[in-house]
């Protein structure tokens, strides 16, 4: 009888160190190969460039695999007991590292029925993570980029996005990467603040940056970064046919969605809560701005986020709700609740009634007041963007006021050197480009 040979792979980028393997696995008899959704491998880095399908049609046109088959998480175990193959192939460079244990349940569930691992040796010169850095420093396209904030969404409990302001910030938020517990942390996105980008203009939040500033700083966020971009579109202009022409220039460079909130007048900034005047369309005058933008866009991808102010103007859960349903049906891709309290109560009273909605969209949610509450716990009340709107600005600020405070203070600057990065590393913070 033929064999059966089990071989995983995420394939993003089928290199020659994959057909290795599988010319390998084609010795010992049938290669079927499990190929990781987009959960599997969300679970635990980066989302891959290909979705599913893509990598499935590539890997079902290798010479010498018989069968394509989803393996839904990074444990091959429920796949091995489904097909029980006589062999398992993989590269000897799991033995280490975040897939040690997942080698050893695939060693003792082969045991079971006397299956076996065979190890191949790691190809040299070649891997994914070479890449994917070349990869990085070609760029991509709008329509790419766009696109992957709505494969997040399908693919991750909860996508994680932080401001920038420029282009040194969304090259941080781009770059920005930490391993816990074996996988890899990382931001899945940037969020343009009004706030944070007015300020470094040295402007109030009031809608006083105009849009052809803002497209500036957005173009030099665009042409450092490759992770998807939510735009905080503020009111979306005092007409609707303002945020035409706004849906229209951000779809055409990439942008993955517009944030417009439901208030009228002059804007104040949402933090200021109830301390200022804060006026909220009626939800009807605001669905027919959705409608419109919605209307506008010209592809699927584009999304609009209705964000809802009740709770910032004092009007309470219930006024929020009844606005939420109505911009649902009025179109809006997602809605965003957001509140000023430090105490979470509000945003999770919000949440339960929200889950019980006929129709929902993605739910986003700012903690910048509320900021005790853990992103899992927000994932587990149904929110599925969470976006930390200021802190990096926040971050900033303090430490150039201090160093700015110690060079007056001392009359010369050798006593903030300690403090700040060397000139050696400031010179090649950025790189040339290469010719
Ligand atoms: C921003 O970052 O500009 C926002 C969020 O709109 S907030 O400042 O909380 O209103
Ligand atoms: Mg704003």
């Amino acid at each position: 009888m033929t064999k059966t040979v089990y071989v995983g792979m995420s394939a993003d980028l089928i290199h020659p160190g994959h057909l290795n393997i599988i010319n390998n696995a084609v010795k010992y008899g049938e290669v079927i190969v499990g190929v990781l959704t987009d959960e599997a491998i969300a679970s635990y880095k980066r989302l891959p460039y290909m979705n599913f399908e893509q990598r499935k049609l590539v890997v079902e046109g290798l010479r010498g695999v018989t069968k394509v088959v989803a393996q839904e998480s990074l444990d091959y175990v429920p796949n091995l007991e489904k097909i029980k193959p006589n062999f398992v192939v993989h590269g000897d460079d799991w033995k280490t590292g975040i897939q040690s244990e997942t080698r050893q349940r695939v060693i003792d569930t082969l045991a079971k029925w006397g299956g076996q691992l065979i190890e191949i040796p790691y190809t040299d010169g070649i891997s994914s993570t070479a890449l994917i850095k070349a990869l990085k420093e070609i760029g991509t396209t709008p329509e790419i980029r766009q696109n992957r904030l709505r494969r997040l969404l399908s693919a991750k409990k909860s996508v994680r996005m932080m401001e920038a302001h420029n282009g040194l910030t969304g090259l941080i938020v781009e770059n920005a990467k930490i391993t816990k517990n074996n996988t890899t942390v990382e931001f899945d996105g940037m969020w343009l603040s009004s706030l944070t980008e007015s300020t470094v203009r040295g402007r109030p939040d009031i809608e006083a940056v105009d849009f052809s500033s803002r497209m500036t700083t957005l173009n030099d966020i665009l042409e450092v970064t490759t992770k998807p971009i939510i735009f905080d579109g503020d009111t979306g202009g005092k007409n609707v046919e303002n945020f035409v022409f706004m849906v229209k220039t951000m779809e055409r460079l990439g942008v993955s969605a517009v944030i417009i909130e439901d208030k009228v007048g002059l804007k104040q900034n949402s933090l200021f809560g109830t301390s200022v005047q804060q006026t909220q369309a009626t939800p009807e005058e605001f669905a027919r701005k959705i409608r419109a933008g919605k209307k506008a866009q010209v592809g699927h991808a584009f999304m609009v986020i209705a964000r809802i102010e009740s709770l910032i103007a004092g009007a309470g859960v219930a006024d929020a709700i009844l606005r939420a349903k109505t911009y649902i049906e009025a179109g809006a891709d997602g809605i965003m609740i957001h509140s000023a309290k430090k105490d979470p109560k509000e945003i999770f009273d919000f949440c339960d009634a929200y889950k019980k909605l006929e129709k929902v969209v993605p739910l986003v949610v700012v903690p910048s007041s509320f900021n005790s509450v853990y992103e899992k716990d927000l994932a587990e009340r149904g929110v599925n963007i969470v976006i930390y709107a200021n802190q990096l600005l926040r971050g900033a600020y303090p430490a150039m006021m201090r160093v700015a405070n110690t060079i007056l203070e001392n009359e010369r600057a050798l006593e903030c050197d300690d403090t700040i990065m060397p000139i050696k590393e400031i010179l090649t913070l950025i790189p040339n480009a290469e010719a």
